[in-house]
């Protein structure tokens, strides 16, 4: 079976987490924690950067750092993660849902602006499997009606956006560069991991204390035990930062990696006329995540069936999120009951994603377009 995704560790990964064994430094103080975040913040053009236990933990950090009331809202992507609406919701707040664009499957803008009411706090964007959400757009909304961003870039390690290209100078800029607070998930599939793990970046000093109190009991500076702010533990450890310094030297090769990976696998599908694959708008490098395809309707099939058939030509894959308004837990809290969001819809029930691991070799990838040319054809 050609796996859906498979961490690449090797001997620097070996030695640092020897080095924390040895030393005992093997819990949430120690040199590579400070290491890494210093190291993420500053590849990512970010002042501070706070490590947490996950990218989930990362953004209830996140959401709960910018102190919002009972019923302030949140406009957040329906086809997402479940951990973004648990962050608004641990937070106190309401999370509103927009749809995506069919071509990048990111949250659309334009539903953005049609959401903004006098309760709305915060927008989260969500760059989806390695392609930029249209950040202008967003930035300028929450410019002009007052509003932080939390901007979620677990999927986008190292994916870069151009900001500006209406003006004399557009720039590029990493993912993780936008937010008010920025938001990463180090789990074992992301184009670098520490296992578990997680990181928040933020340019203001007071929200990156906010955010290490939070991860950290809360624990005031004065007297231990004493506590003047509720916090959580949500601590990275030493050991698994040493994982994330070993890592990040590898995040260049990561993403050229994952480029020359979509790059053949276009080649090889993009004759097979069911399939939608992932776009790259002129505005955007994406580092292709996970490569995702979506099935056309008049085709028949349904991405479960199409999975199935793969998995018997020995080609593992995975569904694409399910939109937050379908979620029967978030139902039962009383939310998003009749909401409807045709794109999300859609690509959930007719999007995967093919095997996009960091060892995926040329064979494999010939193997996998193989098996979908023997499927649809
Ligand atoms: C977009 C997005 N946000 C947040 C998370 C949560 O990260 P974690 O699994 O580390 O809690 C994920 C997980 O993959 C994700 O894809």
């Amino acid at each position: 079976m050609i796996p859906v995704n498979e961490p690449l560790l090797g001997e620097t990964e070996r030695r640092l987490v020897d080095e924390c064994v040895t030393s005992g430094w093997v819990s949430s103080s120690g040199r590579y924690i400070t290491e890494f975040e210093e190291g993420w913040a500053a590849y990512c053009g970010r002042r501070y950067g706070v490590a947490v236990s996950n990218g989930t933990a990362a953004l209830e950090a996140a959401v709960a750092a910018l102190e919002l009331e009972p019923g302030d809202e949140v406009i957040l992507p329906t086809f997402t993660i479940i951990s973004c609406v648990v962050a608004v919701l641990d937070a106190g707040a309401v999370p509103v849902l927009v749809d995506s664009d069919p071509e990048t499957w990111c949250l659309n803008p334009d539903d953005v602006a049609a959401r903004i009411g006098p309760r709305t706090k915060a927008i989260m964007p969500v760059h989806i499997y390695g392609h930029p959400v249209d950040m202008d757009p967003v930035l300028e909304l929450a410019d002009t009606h007052g509003l932080s961003i939390v901007e979620d870039a677990a999927e986008a390690h190292g994916a870069e956006y151009l900001t500006g290209r209406s003006t004399a100078s557009p720039a590029w800029r990493r993912c993780g560069g936008f937010g008010t607070l920025s938001t990463f998930s180090f789990y074992a599939n992301k184009l670098i991991t520490t296992g578990e793990g997680g990181m928040v970046l933020t340019d203001d000093a007071a929200l990156a204390e906010r955010l290490r109190s939070f991860r950290n009991l809360g624990f005031g500076q004065t007297r231990r035990f004493f506590h003047e702010e509720m916090g959580r533990n949500l601590r990275l450890t030493n050991l698994q930062a040493a994982l994330g310094v070993a890592q990040l030297q590898r995040i260049d090769a990561a993403v050229a990696h994952k480029r020359w990976m979509a790059e053949l696998y276009g080649e090889r599908l993009r004759d097979l006329p069911a399939l939608q694959l992932p776009v790259e708008q002129p505005w955007a490098r994406s580092v292709y995540w996970m490569y995702g395809v979506v099935l056309a309707e008049e085709s028949g099939m349904d991405a479960e069936a199409l999975s199935g058939r793969l998995r018997e030509h020995g080609v593992e894959t995975r569904p694409f999120f399910l939109g937050m308004h379908e979620q029967p837990a978030l139902h039962r809290l009383g939310l998003f009951a009749g909401e409807s969001y045709p794109v999300a819809e859609r690509i959930a029930r007719q999007g995967l994603y093919l095997p996009s691991g960091l060892t995926l070799t040329e064979a494999q990838i010939d193997r996998v377009a193989a098996a979908l040319e023997e499927v649809l054809r």
